[in-house]
């Protein structure tokens, strides 16, 4: 059903001071920045190997992400899996009982769809599955 772990999530208060840490001290390439308005967030997606970091940081308080900051701190947000046929795989979920915190696909950085799961069935662990857009490269 999962080809391949996409990108680790990685929620941040502010996107320079972790760029510091990810790109100038880990020396990851920086791939891609977007702010995706849908999710409130701006990310920026860092390479590493066929995979990447996502960092994540909030545009406003009251969004997904800075809820989690504030509940929880900075630190590791979610996990994602590379699907080839979103619909088809989130039909599969709703199949095996899963819970699905996005019943249908929304957009994602680079004109990628996503969608999330809910981490009380996914054993904790917020877990997200996205199918690149048509022409972008896995990595
Ligand atoms: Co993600």
């Amino acid at each position: 059903m999962f080809s391949r772990i996409d990108h680790i999530g990685v929620a941040v208060e502010q996107i320079e001071p972790a760029l510091e840490l990810y790109r100038d001290s880990f020396q990851l390439r920086v791939a891609h920045r977007e702010v995706v308005e849908q999710q409130g967030v701006e990310a920026v997606l860092l390479d590493i190997g066929d995979g990447h970091v996502e960092l994540l940081a909030p545009l406003a308080a009251d969004t997904p992400v800075g809820r989690f900051l504030a509940k929880q701190g900075p630190g590791l947000h979610h996990v994602a899996y590379q699907v080839a046929d979103i619909a088809q795989t989130l039909q599969a979920l709703r199949q095996a009982g899963l819970e699905l915190i996005d019943e249908h696909p929304r957009v994602g950085i680079r004109g990628s769809r996503v969608a999330f799961m809910h981490p009380r069935a996914t054993a904790g662990v917020l877990t997200e599955i996205v199918e690149p857009a048509a022409g972008v490269e896995a990595h």
